[in-house]
Formats: C-alpha cells, structure tokens, sequence
C-alpha cells in the first residue's frame, strides 16, 4: 500500500484509484514471438478479462493482449455500481428505439448483473459483492419532472422501482426513483480472481504489449508494437477506443466524456444504497471498505475530455459535496477516468462493420460498463460460438437511428472541426521559463504553441501539443498532469507517451 502526499488544500496530490492501491495484480510478460490461437482478444479491462475467462471455459484458446498492465483503463478507475438503472435512459430509449429494445436493455443489464453474482458466489470470490437499491434524484423541479417521466418509462416495461420523496441524506430532493436488488463491488478483486480462472484454463495473458495493426481476412493478424503477430479466428477490440476502425470511422461516432472520483473517511455511518443526481453536475454516491472500515466514494463533475476549466476545480468541487453531505472528511484517494458514448446512448458491441464478421468490438459505455461490459463478454462468446443471443440487434454497431443519431453525429463533429480549428488559431500568452514546479500550460516555444510542465525538481518537459491521431490541439490537465485531446480524447503523459488512444504515437517532444 502506497501513501499518497496530501496538498496543502486536503486533497491527495497524486490520482490513485483506491481499487488498483488495496491488491496485488499478478503480472505477465510481453507477447516474444508470434502465435495462433482461436481468438485474440486486445484490451484487460472488464470487457476482455470477461470475454477471455467466458471463452476458454469453452475450450479455445485465446490470446490476450493488454498495452499496459491489466485493469489500469477505466475499468480501474470506475466507481463500480452493478445496476441496470443507468441515469435517465428508458424514457429516452423507448422513444428513440421503441418498447421492445428498450426492455432488452434492461435485460441484458439485469442478465449482466446477475452473471456477476453468481460467478462470485460459485468461486466464492472475495470482492465486497453487496446487494443495494439503487436511486437517482432531482433537485430541481425540471428534474423531478424527468423522474416522473423515466418513472412510468419503467411502469411501461415492468421495471420494478419505487418514485419516493426522501433520501438518507442532506440534500433537498424533489423526488428520487429507486430500482431494487442491484449491486456493488471490489471491480479489481473480482477481475484479479477471473484473471486466475483464465490462466487456469490455458487462457494466455501478455502485458505491455500494444496491438497497433490488424491484417484482415479469413484469419485476421493483429501485430503488436514489436512486430509480433497473433493470428486467430477472430479479434475482439475490448480496447476502450477500437484499436482498430476498420473503415468504421468510429471517431466520427464517439466521444469520450471524463469524471471524477474522491475516496473519504466519515464519521456517519453510511445508511446503505447507491445514489446518482439527474441533475447536473452529476454527483454519485456509494460505499466501500478500506482496512476493514467503511468508506465513501463521491463521483461525478463530468465533462467532454479535454475541455472544461481546470481539472482540479473538479476534485474541489466534489469535496465541498463531501463536506455538505458529511460535516468533515479526510480524502484517502482521489482519481479520474474516462468513458466513451455512442450517438444513441447504447453500447456498440459486435461485428465491427457488416462487412467484418471476425472482428468484433466492444464500447460507448456511457459510464455503465460493469454491466455493460459483462453484457458484452456474453455477447462476443455467444458470436465466436455462432449461437443465438437475443440482444445482437440491440447493440449492433452499425445501427442508425436517424433520432437521435443523425444531431449528435453533426453535432459531435461540429465539436471537433472546432476544437480543431480553435487550437490552431490560439496565440499562448506564457512562456515554460514562467513556470512554477509542478506548473503546466500552453505555451509559446520557438514562436509557436507547446505544452510545457516544470516538474517537482524544477525540470522542464515541453512537448508539440498536436495530437498524433487527427491532430486537434490537446490541452493541460492540471488534476492529472497530463496533455488531454478534446476531439476524440486521446491521452498523453507529460513527457509525451500514450497514456490512452486512439493516438498511437506519443507527442513530439521539444526538450
Ligand atoms: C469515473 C467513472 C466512474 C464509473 N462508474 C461506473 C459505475 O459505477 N458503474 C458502471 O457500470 N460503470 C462505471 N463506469 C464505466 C466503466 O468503468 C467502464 O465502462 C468500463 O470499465 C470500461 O471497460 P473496458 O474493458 O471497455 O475498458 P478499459 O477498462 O479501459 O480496458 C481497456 C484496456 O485496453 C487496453 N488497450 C487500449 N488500447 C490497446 C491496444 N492498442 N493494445 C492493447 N491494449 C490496449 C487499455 O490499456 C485498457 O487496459 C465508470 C466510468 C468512469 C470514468
Ligand atoms: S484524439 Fe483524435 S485528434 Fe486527438
């Protein structure tokens, strides 16, 4: 267990995520040399560990490939709710997309969730598995009104939940809508038990090695960084942004969206229950267990990657929340993540385009993928082992509802022509020399923009902001110390590395 430093203002100076500081993860070696297996799967977050362990229970052998080191995406960085209630999303899904797949959203989900219960309960793994009723709440009148609204969306399709008027907290409310039976957990301890259970079954693992490219055909090749190549039936992209597109154009159909999470010590007793606003900015509340004591995760303050006032005002923000709801705190952790949405609101997980049926991908969670994401491991097995699944059509990614897909594809990509635009045409008003440790901005270098970043030591780091993937102007992430890309949300460390895609090359540095 690592300690973090605690800044002068209370928050811990560096981001950790709380699930990766309480276990120890095994580690695995690089892929060496080339291979064939039965299906190879890009990505150890939820989304492949799940499609792994799901397939070499079936008996084929299945390579996975993980960039990094294993549930280090966003997978360990969530919150960690296991609930079908996803937001405000049924009323929505009904009118957009009808009765009939708007139920089967909720039952995948609900499947999703209690696949999860019971492959807890049949290897008895220890990870906090805790059943909760879940609840959104409005604040305001506009709000209470949706509930209302996403209340008899539920009536319609047999969802059970409770419009209630009070929540254990002090917050004023209108009204909140609650779902029963949903769940919580350690995200990182059950993964880590799964991870065990693949390796058991032959399953292969390799870290730190990034599939940059896929040969398609009748046997598609992903080839790593190294230039190995792995060569299966099928590739399942469970990379968080397709590492591949495939002509799909995904960044024209997806953006990536950023929240925030503190982890605190209380006082009060935590009365039970998981809680989101339906007002914005969002703010999400749960428990957790630290050292055998309890503990509360406060979450939300979201915003589009990359854009946004400074990131630490986020933290700052949730907080003073922390204080309002409990009178004092002492934060333990605090980190962020990001999570991808679609045009529709629904997951893409499938055939990556109609034309590829042996390369699959799985994305565009909206924030929901512990469900979602089991979800898509059934599915993926289910297509691999050409068997009926009811939810193909659902969560086909080459779907197009003119409402409310054709707005959100223009206005997604009027975003991005003008964050293009925009960083090309700022003239920076700082120079590196002007920073303080620990300090980094947009700057001007050589008479053009750079980012800059002194470090601790007083060590300048100064890096070409263009983004390597389509060449938005990325910006500082204070909170994080890292160069954000507001287009499709590409991150970068301040020395330049990838930290997460679709950029596949690191920043140019300067110095
Ligand atoms: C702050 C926050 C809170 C959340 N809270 C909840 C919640 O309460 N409940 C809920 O259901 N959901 C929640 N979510 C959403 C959920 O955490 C995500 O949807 C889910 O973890 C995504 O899982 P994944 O496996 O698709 O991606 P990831 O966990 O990001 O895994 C993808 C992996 O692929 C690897 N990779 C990427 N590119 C390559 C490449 N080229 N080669 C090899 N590997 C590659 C990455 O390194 C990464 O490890 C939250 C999200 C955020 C941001
Ligand atoms: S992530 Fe697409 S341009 Fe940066």
């Amino acid at each position: 267990m690592t300690h973090n430093h605690i800044s002068g203002k209370g928050l811990p100076r560096f981001p950790e995520p709380f699930w990766r500081d309480s276990i120890n993860l095994p580690t695995f070696q690089p892929v060496k040399e080339d291979l064939k297996v039965d299906v190879v799967i890009v990505g150890g977050g939820i989304t492949g560990i799940t499609a792994a362990y799901l397939l070499v229970k079936e008996g084929l052998k299945v390579a996975l490939l993980e960039a990094n080191n294993l549930l280090n995406g966003t997978t360990g960085h969530t919150t960690a709710k296991i609930t079908a209630q996803h937001g405000l999303i049924y009323d929505e899904l009904i009118n957009h997309m009808g009765r009939t797949k708007a139920r089967q959203y909720y039952e995948a989900n609900t499947e999703a969730l209690q696949f999860i219960k019971q492959t807890v309960s049949e290897h008895q793994i220890k990870c906090d598995f805790s059943q909760q009723d879940a609840y959104i709440y409005a604040t305001t009148e506009e709000c209470a009104n949706k509930l209302e609204k996403e209340f008899e969306a539920y009536q319609q399709l047999n969802i059970p939940g409770e419009l209630v008027h009070h929540i254990p907290f002090d917050i004023k409310i209108h009204n909140a809508l609650s779902m029963k039976n949903q769940a919580q957990f350690h995200p990182v301890s059950y993964l880590a038990h799964i991870v065990q259970l693949i390796t058991a079954n032959g399953g292969l693992i390799f870290e730190n090695t990034m599939a940059v490219d896929l040969e398609e055909g009748d046997q598609p090749t992903v080839i790593t960084r190294e230039g190995q190549r792995v060569t299966a039936d099928y590739v399942l992209s469970c990379s968080h942004f397709p590492f591949y597109d495939g002509l799909g154009f995904y960044f024209t159909r997806l953006y990536a969206q950023r929240s925030y999470v503190i982890a605190v010590k209380t006082e009060k007793e935590f009365p039970g229950g998981m809680y989101i606003s339906a007002d914005q900015p969002t703010r999400s509340i749960r428990s957790a267990t630290f050292n055998g004591e309890n503990i509360v995760l406060i979450g939300g303050d979201g915003h589009k990657t990359g854009q946004g006032k400074d990131t630490l005002e986020h933290y700052k923000a949730l907080e003073t929340f922390g204080h309002e709801i409990y009178e004092s705190n002492e934060i333990l952790y605090r980190w962020s993540a990001q999570d991808l949405v679609t045009l529709d609101k629904v997951p893409y997980i499938g055939e990556i385009t109609a034309n590829h049926r042996n390369i699959l991908i799985a994305t565009g969670y909206r924030k929901w993928g512990m469900t979602n994401g089991t979800a898509a491991g059934l599915l993926l097995r289910d297509i691999v082992l050409k068997r009926d699944n009811p939810y193909v059509d659902l969560y086909r990614p080459s779907r197009f509802y003119i409402n409310p897909s054709l707005k959100e594809f223009f206005a997604q990509n009027f975003d991005v022509a003008k964050h293009l635009i925009s960083g090309k045409l700022e003239i920076p008003n700082r120079e590196a020399e002007d920073l303080t440790n620990g300090e980094g901005s947009v700057v001007l270098f050589n008479g053009e923009r750079a980012g800059a970043y002194k470090d601790d030591n007083g060590q300048l780091h100064i890096v070409d902001t263009t983004c390597t993937h389509l060449g938005c102007e990325t910006e500082w992430n204070h909170g994080d110390r890292t160069w954000d890309c507001p287009c499709h949300g590409s991150r970068f460390s301040y020395t330049g590395e990838i930290i997460e895609g679709p950029a596949e090359l690191p920043l140019k540095r300067l110095r």
